[in-house]
């Protein structure tokens, strides 16, 4: 079963065609990152403007990087939240527009469970019940996953994301745009060696990011940071510190089998390296570009979806806040 997947939610216009659920024929990613780093952050309209320009093009190039026709493809997948609402509209009306005009079923999507379903790309074997650490931009959530399509939320955050913590200790350390890879680049040169608070918020799954950023802060405003590397590599361990211990103590306490580590956060090497090391049970982590937002990762869902039966009717509209459970 070959599957069209369109992803527009955030600042990336990506199309991409997979095979079976796990095969990635191609995977196209237009990222705007460049014209909302002037800006320091993302320009919603400024992004819906960007996603209306490359679609087609991009779309196109996945059919031809994938070598389909229309004709070859058995369904169509895109994103209809959470994300911004004007980004999201230009790549579910394009998906609802080739369905109807290629007579190709079509199925809705929520961003965060394509995340989860990154790991099932390039044959990983899955085995429930599974614990998944979804670190987005916009999201921090552990979820509790006991069978496709099946979602607990057992944590989220209660204030950042940890993507946007570290988009925003960037700013405050004047690192760039976007800041969990300049984060991770400064760190390399320095030594986590100035002491951050961890929000462990005892008895609860939830996480809160924002008092290590304000700690950051406190640090820079006082003039007490003297080597950016050192804060850097600081605010990267007190962040993963906290996702990992967090992570591998959920796991235990459901007996998942597996832990599945999912979102544009989920491609830091510390994170990656440690959740492994800590974890008693197989952590499955996609690769990098698979991490970051795709298409890809919607088509592999989307699969599972028709594999159950289920197509979305066109009259669905886009939720800027969709939950996953
Ligand atoms: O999943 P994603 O690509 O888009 C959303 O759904 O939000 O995640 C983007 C987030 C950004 O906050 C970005 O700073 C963060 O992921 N990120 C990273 C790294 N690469 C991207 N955070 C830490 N380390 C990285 N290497
Ligand atoms: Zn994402």
């Amino acid at each position: 079963m070959k599957i069209l997947g369109v992803e527009t939610s955030c600042d990336e216009t990506a199309a991409a065609v997979v095979e079976d659920g796990a095969r990635v024929l191609s995977n196209q990613i237009a990222s705007q990152v460049e014209i909302h780093a002037r800006y320091g952050g993302i320009v919603p309209e400024v992004a819906s403007r960007q996603h209306i320009l490359a679609i087609i093009p991009i779309v196109r190039q996945a059919m031809a990087e994938a070598k389909v026709t229309w004709n070859d493809l058995d369904g169509i997948v895109v994103t209809n939240g959470p994300g911004l609402a004007g980004s999201l509209l230009v790549g579910v009306n394009v998906a609802k527009g080739i369905a109807l005009a290629h007579k190709l079923p079509i199925i809705a999507i929520n961003h965060l469970e394509g995340h989860i379903y990154a790991n099932w790309l390039n044959s990983h074997s899955i085995d429930f019940p599974v614990v998944c650490l979804i670190v987005s931009g916009g999201h921090s959530d552990l979820v509790l996953m006991k069978g496709h399509g099946n979602y607990t939320l057992l944590g989220r955050t209660r204030d950042d994301a940890a993507g946007e913590a570290f988009d925003k200790a960037a700013r405050i350390l004047d690192l760039g745009y976007p800041g969990g890879p300049a984060i991770e680049q400064a760190a390399r040169n320095g030594i986590a060696s100035i002491k951050l608070p961890r929000a462990w918020l005892e008895g609860s799954n939830d996480f809160s990011f924002s008092g290590v950023k304000t700690a950051l802060l406190r640090l820079v405003e006082g003039n007490k940071v003297s080597s950016r590397a050192d804060a850097a590599a600081s605010f990267q361990e007190a962040v993963v510190d906290v996702l990992v211990t967090k992570t591998v103590a959920v796991a235990k306490d459901y007996r998942a089998r597996q832990i599945l580590l999912a979102g544009g956060v989920a491609s830091n090497k510390l994170l990656r390296q440690r959740l492994i090391a800590d974890s008693p049970i197989p952590v499955l982590i996609p690769e990098p570009v698979l991490c970051t937002d795709n298409a890809a990762m919607i088509a592999a869902c989307g699969y599972y979806r028709f594999q159950a039966g289920k197509t979305s009717s066109l009259d669905f509209d886009v939720t800027a806040s969709l939950r996953l459970a």
